[in-house]
Formats: C-alpha cells, structure tokens, sequence
C-alpha cells in the first residue's frame, strides 16, 4: 500500500516526510500537525466505505503508520450506534443516536487515538511511553504500551478515581501521582521529563503528539458508515479538545473524499463542565488560540474529571470546529450532569461516567433554549464508561434499604412499596 502522509509545521509552514520521528516541528518547536494526499487516498479507500464497521484499522489508508506490523490492537473502535427513543421521547427530540465509545477495550474513546498513538511510537522505535491522565488516557496508554512491550509511565493529578488508577496499574502501567488537580500543570512536567530522557510523549494532545488526534477521526467515518448519511448535530465533550477537533477533521475529509456534500456537515458541539469550562468562554468570548494559551481557568469545581482541562491543549483543532461548523459550546452543572447520567442509564441501559454523561445534560439545555429544533437529528457520543467512577454517583444516587432477612419483613415492603401502588 502507498503511504500517503507528511507532517506539517502549524506555525512555519515545515513539511516532514513520514519517516521523519519528529514530535514537534524540528525548527520553530510548534505544534506538528498530519497531513494526506487525499487524491492518492481516494482511490484506495474506494471501497471501504461498505456500511460495515469492524475496528479503526478498518480506514487503514487514512492512518499514519508506515509498517502494517507494527500494529498494536485490541479491538478498538467499531462501536455501537444506538436509536435512543426513550431519552427522545424525555428530550422531545425526533432522533437521537448514541455513538457508545464506553464499550472500547479499556472503556473509553481514547483507545481509538492510543492504539495508533502506541503503534507509531512503536514504529519509531521508542521503549517507554509517558502521558499525564486523568484516568481514561492512562488507562489506554498503559493497556497498548504494554502490549506493545513499552514500559508506561501514567503521571496523574490527585483527582483521578481510584478505579482508574486500579485499572491502569492492571494493564501494567507505573502510576506517579501528582500533588495537585490540574493535569495541564502535569501535562508541562511531562514535557521537561520527555525533552531530558527522549519517551516517548503520549499525553494526548496534538502539542505534544501530533498522532494522538488522528484516531478519532475514525469516530466520523463509522457514523457516515452506520447511519448511511451524517446526523445534523454532533455533541462531544470537550477536555484538551481532541476528541471534537479530530472528528470535524473526518467529517471534512467525508466531503473530501466526495462521499457527503459540505451542506451535509453537521454541526459541532463541545460540552464541558461549568466547574471548568475555559473552552466554553474561549467560543462565547471570540478568543483567538494564543488568549487559550494564556488564560488556564482557575480553580477546577467539578466531579467530571475526565474533561477538567484548564487548558484546551488542542484548541488548534477544537476551536475551527466549533466555528467552521455553526456549532457552539455550552457548559452544563454537575447536577445536570448526574440527572443526565441517572436518567441514560434507567432509560437506556447506558452507563456513563459522568464526563461523558454531560452530553445528554447539554442537549436538555439545547432543546430548551430552542438552540436544536425538534425535527433535527442529534448524535450524543457517549465517551467513557461509569464502572470507572462510581464514587460521586454513589455519594448522589446509591440510595438503597436494608431489610432483615425475613421472608414477611421482605414480602411487607415489596407489597406496599411497589406491588400496591403500581397496580
Ligand atoms: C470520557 C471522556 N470523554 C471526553 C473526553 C474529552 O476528550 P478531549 O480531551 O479530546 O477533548 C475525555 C478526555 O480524556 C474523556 O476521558
Ligand atoms: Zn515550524
């Protein structure tokens, strides 16, 4: 197969060839950004787009990586696209799909972006992988590195749940916890730790690695695929950015390729926090990319740890998305957020953390303020499973009796409880 990619510099215009291993423009230091030859693709992806979704390496064409063998998988992506009428019927909203991403290998979206992360840092030649994470992105890093037999250093901020940092010690992952909340602050401590002992540098934003923003593009290509046409509005959540900025960049390429037309692409939506939510007032506030960069939002006040970025490291991509695509940004409460969370569960059978749950909060809000109409078809993604942090459901929602254990006792309660009252 031709390999069809380069790197290009975002600030200097530098363009790398493929077998370039370099993370960061080689000479202004900024952020690499990849690049195809779509024409070359075009041909190549003929008949890929088959409605048949089976994992990301399925675009192959469409991924930067040189050599097939060196190909870390665990079966990511080709998830779920599910017609959620319940939580419709709730939202009074004609059609709504989940795009369910908790049900990748580690349990969230980033695998996506880490299995070809993890496969390109194979490819050049790197030992040991570093990233700072909440949770999710550690979790991934430390389940693809060690397959790849590359040792994962997970630096964490000291609000990440204890069933995430379980899960990535599971896969093999060194936990370093940092003593403070923000993970952009551990995010820059990478860096000066990657610039002195050369890891390879897997925090996932494209400042850092242009190749862990690629894989989410592939989100883009399994709706076009699954649904045979593109819905009119996408709602993400947004954290660095990454996830909303990369799946523009696929719907894009959609038209690109000649498969949908531009009037055809939806309209994006990032969600964050009100706790924390510096993107959210960089689109209301027309901020350009450098007041991103120097404006970290203050003090983080919320349970949605997955999305508590001060910093929306990947603004590059995330701020044209929202502004290309008519779309906007919104914030939404945590109590919001766990009514959205309780209420995708109890309707749906869907259980989310509670970063991926502000989706549903946000399109409430949406509908309410008449920002969607109800005749538009709207697509949630649902990021990250729930089994990963269940403390601050628990504190809200893990109301439950304890009975003795006593048939009659037992019989009592469900008589007059549930039996009486719903007859
Ligand atoms: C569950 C979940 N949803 C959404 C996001 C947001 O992704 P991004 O940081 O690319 O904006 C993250 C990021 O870690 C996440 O873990
Ligand atoms: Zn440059």
């Amino acid at each position: 197969m031709r390999i069809n990619f380069f790197l290009k510099c975002s600030s200097c215009g530098e363009i790398l060839d493929q077998k370039d291993p370099s993370l960061k423009c080689p000479k202004c230091k900024s952020q690499l950004v990849v690049d195809y030859d779509y024409e070359a693709i075009k041909e190549q992806v003929r008949h890929i787009f088959d409605g048949q979704v089976s994992t990301i390496w399925k675009y192959r064409p469409l991924l930067p990586l040189i050599n097939e063998k060196n190909i870390i998988s665990i079966g990511e992506g080709g998830t779920k696209i599910l017609r959620a009428s319940k939580l419709a019927s709730y939202l009074d909203i004609d059609k709504l799909f989940l795009k369910v991403e908790a049900w990748n290998p580690t349990g969230s979206q980033k695998d996506r972006q880490l299995s070809l992360a993890i496969s390109r840092g194979l490819e050049l030649g790197y030992k040991i992988s570093i990233t700072s994470s909440s949770g999710n992105v550690g979790a991934s890093v430390a389940a693809y590195s060690s397959k790849a037999s590359i040792l994962p250093l997970i630096m964490v901020p000291n609000i990440a749940p204890e069933e995430k940092l379980a899960q990535i010690i599971m896969y093999g992952g060194v936990v370093i916890m940092l003593d403070t909340p923000s993970n952009i602050e551990v995010a820059s401590l990478v860096e000066k730790i990657v610039e002195k002992f050369q890891i390879y540098d897997v925090v996932t934003a494209g400042t850092h690695n242009p190749y862990t923003v690629e894989g989410g593009r592939t989100i883009s290509y399994e709706i076009y695929e699954q649904l045979g046409q593109l819905p009119d509005v996408v709602i993400a959540p947004v954290g660095g950015g990454g996830l909303l900025g990369s799946m523009w960049k696929g719907f894009k390429e959609l038209e690109i390729l000649g498969l949908v037309k531009r009037n055809e692409l939806p309209r994006m939506i990032g969600v964050q926090a009100s706790g924390c939510a510096p993107f959210v007032q960089a689109i209301k506030e027309k901020w350009d990319i450098k007041k991103v960069f120097s404006t970290p939002w203050g003090v983080i006040n919320t349970i949605c740890n997955a999305i508590a970025d001060t910093i929306p490291l990947d603004a590059l991509h995330a701020l044209p998305a929202v502004r290309e695509s008519d779309g906007t940004a919104i914030a939404v409460n945590d109590d919001e957020t766990l009514e959205a969370e309780y209420k995708l569960s109890s309707l749906e059978g869907i259980f989310a953390e509670p970063s991926s749950s502000t989706t549903i909060a946000a399109l409430k809000k949406l509908r309410e303020e008449k920002i969607i109409d109800r005749g538009e078809s709207v697509l949630c993604m649902i990021t990250g499973t729930g089994f990963k942090d269940l403390r601050s459901i628990m504190k809200i929602k893990g109301k439950f009796v304890r009975l003795q254990p006593n048939l009659n006792n037992v019989i009592n309660y469900i008589e007059r409880e549930f039996i009486t009252k719903n007859r």
